[in-house]
């Protein structure tokens, strides 16, 4: 329906017009020129968490972060000389600071108006960017998860079969040297035997990558082979206590692979850094969350923020730390020299369609 097709326009009043204010989704304050806030929305009081009488007749720098507050009040005197509806700190990552001092990011568009209640005043609209943060966060982390994954393969083609190749080649043209049939019998049998344990690389890698285990069996046993595996290859025994019930069925299959990874490389870690000769493992679901943890009591090491710091040197940390966010959820490792260390991982219960 058109307002013009014979309809009268609708006459708004003053109590229309804060209506509108009052219900918009943005929070909207109204500054006079001496940057005080003469008026909010309850939008504004959400998502800043001072009540009104604390707002009002306060200077706007209150929702500043500190360091930030005299450039802005610089700006502010600027914006007054010279009003135009534009958005402010153009090309700047702003933040505002809630009443418990916590700072999120921001968009803000100021106009100039010049209300029947007063002289000049600003109509500040604010919206609160954190969703859009972490959805760009976590685009930024997929690119590097997926960079590292390509890393993690290129080290491990490099030091596992490049290598081989070479000492084959060299092996392969002693055989061809070689008259003595005897000789040529036994080096033989150690270059097939070099081949066989190639394969064996070859195919614990494609496990590695995909995990048919985990797509075949679930979790839970994929687990349970994990920590067998780990017994047999590196003499490790894993202390287990797995209390997923149900849940585990019930997950998002990028929260299940994301689980599986973490405790697969923390279990190699304990396993092949620590000096151990045991290593417990605890996965359980709780409030919304599981928590996987990995705890060994072995050398520990001197932790640095693997993430402020991405480096080659620790792709592992870094990838179980990346997976860990990439779902949603933390990672932290409680380590130092001589006293252990603990990986825990705290993910939220996803369901298969993405619903909590
Ligand atoms: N449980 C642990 N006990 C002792 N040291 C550990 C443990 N976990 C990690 N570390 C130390 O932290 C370093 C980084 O671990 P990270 O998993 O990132 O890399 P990595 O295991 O050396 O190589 P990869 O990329 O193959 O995982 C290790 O080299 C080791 O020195
Ligand atoms: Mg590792």
């Amino acid at each position: 329906m058109r307002f013009s097709d014979g309809m009268e326009l609708p006459v708004f009043s003053d109590r229309d017009y804060r209506a509108v204010f009052e219900a918009s989704p943005d929070a909207t304050l109204v500054v006079d020129a001496e940057g005080v806030i003469r008026d909010l929305n309850p939008s504004a009081l959400s998502m800043f968490g001072w009540s009104r009488e604390e707002m009002e007749g306060s200077h706007v720098e209150m929702l500043v972060p500190a360091s930030s507050r005299g450039r802005h009040e610089q700006h502010r005197m600027r914006y007054v000389e010279a009003p135009s509806p534009r958005p402010m700190g153009q090309g700047l990552e702003l933040r505002a600071v809630r009443k418990d001092g916590r700072t999120f990011p921001v968009e803000i568009s100021l106009s100039p108006g010049k209300l029947a209640s007063g002289p000049e005043h600003v109509i500040c609209t604010i919206r609160d960017l954190t969703g859009w943060e972490r959805m760009r966060r976590l685009s930024r982390m997929k690119v590097m998860a997926a960079e590292n994954e390509r890393k993690h393969l290129s080290r491990e083609l490099h030091d596992e079969f490049l290598q081989f190749l070479v000492a084959l080649k060299i092996r392969g043209k002693l055989l061809v040297d070689e008259l003595d049939r005897k000789e040529r019998e036994r080096a033989w049998a150690v270059i097939a035997d070099q081949i066989l344990g190639a394969m064996q690389g070859v195919k614990q890698m494609i496990r590695g990558l995909r995990s048919p285990k985990l797509e075949r069996q679930g979790l839970v046993s994929a687990l349970a082979t994990l920590f067998r595996d780990t017994r047999k290859v590196h003499g490790v025994k894993i202390r287990a206590s797995v209390n997923l019930d149900w849940v585990a069925d019930e997950l998002d299959p990028a929260t299940i692979l994301a689980l599986y990874r973490i405790v697969q490389e923390a279990v190699t870690n304990a396993a092949t850094h620590a000096g151990v000769s045991e290593a417990a493992v605890k996965l359980r679901s709780e409030d919304g969350v599981i928590i996987a943890e990995v705890r060994d009591e072995g050398c520990g090491f001197e932790s640095t923020d693997s993430v402020a710091a991405p480096d080659e040197d620790n792709i592992g940390l870094t990838g179980m730390r990346e997976r860990a966010e990439l779902v949603g959820g933390s990672f932290t490792v409680r380590t130092a020299p001589g006293k252990g260390t603990t990986v825990r991982a705290v993910v939220p219960m996803v369901g298969p369609g993405g619903e909590p």
